[in-house]
């Protein structure tokens, strides 16, 4: 009789899953109470450049990715590159791009067996990023990294997962401080609600001294739901045979010193100075660096195009082929362990004060409201009567210039309304009730608005990119049904022009999808506006007419 691989696997004794690595106050250990450093590299295959917008180039950004491919998606390539990450003595990877849609069960097993942990970006490129020249925090952005880490809950050896990397990278564009924060929060606040002990990290762009403990204090402070617990800092600035206090070092570490959060060396490894020899991996995992830092992540395994790879692929991509960057690192690692030191019992987490206003970030201590998305597509189904086509492949419906486009024409319109409706603002900590909403729906809304004010056909065509549907609400109708949804009651009628609803028979306490089960939204802890809130709401969403007299 032959056993069935599936028999098989369930007699054999499964290798033992990696332990979970927790934070107490500002560092991680093991189980057993062992203080663990991050020894790690980065692990993904460059993606294609986009092409960076205007805006963009406006606000400091780096050409940034503009494709994927998954490393953890191909149990081929996992298999041929475990070997020579054991090589390396690596006991963490950095992946920066997964496609949710994958099997990762092969490789994160093997990277399990390997006694190797991930450390997990849950952005992605170009719109599924914050984007730093437009910053927000939406519905569709909280829904993509909730994707990814129901995809990799599973797995025991996921030991982060970072919310941004280098979003914010000069001090013009530090107003997407608050939008980043709100996405720790928001992400901290769903694994708690699955009962995830994973971190939630961010990994910040090295820049100035002032602006670089600025950001670190702003996204580290205040009570633990909504701060930072792994900080991380890409860092270029130890090169060659360089020392703690001529590299700089010595500047970052004394200026992170206060943080209360566990921070580590996001990337590091600076190619400046020939070969790398890795001389700051002892000088990491020893003091005083250790004191502050745990540890970091060798830039790259893969190659890349500015010569940061330290493995080269050869024959039909099976063969690696490794260079001396990759061998001198491999000695380093092997060689160094960080100091067991101070002892966990030792620890307690404690809160870093925000300060109430930074002198240095354009940044406001009052973060986003949590994306609710169901008061969003309440508000899409039931209040908004002009709204964009599906985008289609011969017609890619460009949401951001149509919002413009859109909201140009309403502002020269004879509308009571505007795109603050739909915009948030970092600086001042003022957030539009729409601006948790998806680019489609603040296209929707902005497209509404202004066939309001000006109710003929025209007025939604938009190029043909927009429709009018059968029966559009009239102005009174949509203000009521937006209020409804505001107030977390989503409207049990379908009004029409003809026949505006005069009053909402359904009252449920709280959203419930039909199933009764709280939405994805209330589960991560969306605070719904009270009716109070919705009152002060709706001045800024009021379709025109008789705003006054449906409130009263
Ligand atoms: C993710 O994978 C699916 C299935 O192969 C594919 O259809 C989709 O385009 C991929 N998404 C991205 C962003 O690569
Ligand atoms: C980004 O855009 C693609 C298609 O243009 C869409 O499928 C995807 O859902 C968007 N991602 C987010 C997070 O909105
Ligand atoms: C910030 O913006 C100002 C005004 O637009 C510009 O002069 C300055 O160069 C910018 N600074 C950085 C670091 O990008
Ligand atoms: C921290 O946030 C939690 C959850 O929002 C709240 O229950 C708690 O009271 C807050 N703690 C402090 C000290 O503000
Ligand atoms: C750290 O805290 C001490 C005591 O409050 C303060 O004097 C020092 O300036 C702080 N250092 C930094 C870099 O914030
Ligand atoms: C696997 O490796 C090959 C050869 O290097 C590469 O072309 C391919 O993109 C990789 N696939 C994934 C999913 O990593
Ligand atoms: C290993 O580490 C020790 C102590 O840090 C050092 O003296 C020695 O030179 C290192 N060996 C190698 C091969 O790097
Ligand atoms: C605004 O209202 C005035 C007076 O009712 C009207 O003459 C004008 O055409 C309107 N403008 C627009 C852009 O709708
Ligand atoms: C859709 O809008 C875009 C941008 O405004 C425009 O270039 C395009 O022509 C419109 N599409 C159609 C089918 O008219």
């Amino acid at each position: 009789m032959r056993f069935s691989l599936g028999a098989l696997a369930a007699v054999l004794p499964l290798a033992a899953a990696l332990p979970q690595i927790t934070r107490s106050g500002k560092y991680l250990y093991d189980p057993s109470g062992t203080r663990f450093y991050i020894k790690g590299v980065a692990y993904q295959p460059q993606g294609n450049l986009a092409v960076s917008t205007e805006a963009n180039e406006a606000n400091g950004g780096f050409p940034e990715p503009s494709d994927f491919v998954d490393p953890l998606s191909s149990s081929t390539n996992c298999t041929r590159d475990i070997p020579h990450l054991k090589d390396l003595g690596v006991n963490a990877v950095r992946v920066y791009s997964v496609n949710a849609s994958l099997n990762h069960d092969d490789c994160m097993k093997a990277l399990d067996d390997a006694g190797i942990y991930v450390l997990l970006d849950v952005s992605l490129p170009l719109n599924g990023s914050i984007d730093r020249s437009s910053p927000s925090w939406t519905t569709n952005l909280l829904n993509e990294y909730t994707r990814t880490i129901n995809v990799f809950n599973k797995y025991p050896n996921i030991l982060a997962y970072n919310i941004g990397n280098e979003v914010i990278n000069t001090v013009n564009n530090s107003n997407a401080a608050p939008f980043v924060k709100a996405a720790a929060r928001d992400t901290k606040a769903y694994l708690n609600s699955i009962n995830s002990k994973a971190l939630v990290g961010y990994a910040a762009v090295d820049t100035d001294l002032e602006f670089r403990n600025a950001l670190a204090d702003y996204l580290t402070c205040g009570n633990e739901s909504v701060s930072v617990d792994l900080y991380g800092l890409n860092n270029y600035e130890w090169c060659g045979a360089a020392t703690y206090s001529n590299s700089g070092w010595n500047v970052i570490t004394e200026g992170f010193r206060n943080l209360t959060v566990a921070a580590y060396m996001s990337e590091f490894g600076c190619i400046k100075e020939g070969p790398r020899q890795w001389t700051e991996v002892p000088a990491m995992l020893s003091a005083p660096v250790a004191d502050v830092f745990s540890g970091g992540i060798a830039f790259s395994y893969f190659p890349t195009s500015d010569n940061y790879g330290m493995v080269t692929f050869s024959g039909d991509g099976s063969t690696v082929n490794v260079n001396s960057d990759f061998t001198a690192l491999g000695r380093q690692y092997s060689n160094t362990s960080g100091p067991n030191s101070p002892a966990q019992s030792a620890q307690s987490n404690s809160v870093l004060a925000c300060p109430p206003t930074s002198p240095i970030l354009a940044a406001s201590t009052e973060l986003p409201p949590t994306p609710n998305e169901e008061v969003c597509k309440c508000i899409n189904d039931n209040a908004l009567g002009c709204k964009a086509i599906p985008a289609t492949a011969n017609n890619p419906i460009k949401v951001g210039a149509l919002i413009n486009q859109a909201c140009g024409l309403l502002s020269q319109s004879n509308s009571t309304v505007s795109c603050t409706t739909i915009a948030g603002d970092g600086q001042t900590g003022q957030y539009g009730p729409l601006a948790m909403c998806s680019p489609d729906i603040k296209l929707n809304y902005v497209m509404s608005a202004y066939y309001d004010a000006n109710p003929v056909a025209t007025s939604c065509d938009f190029g043909g990119n927009a429709t009018l549907s059968t029966s559009p609400l009239s102005a009174g109708a949509a203000q009521e049904a937006a209020a409804s949804c505001l107030a977390g009651k989503p409207p049990i009628f379908t009004p029409t022009a003809s026949d505006p609803p005069t009053s909402n028979t359904a009252s449920p306490s709280s959203p419930a999808t039909s199933s009764g089960k709280p939405s994805s939204a209330a589960r991560v802890g969306a605070v719904l506006p009270t009716s109070s809130v919705a009152t002060l709401v709706l001045g800024a969403l009021g379709f025109v007419a008789g705003a006054a007299a449906v409130l009263a």
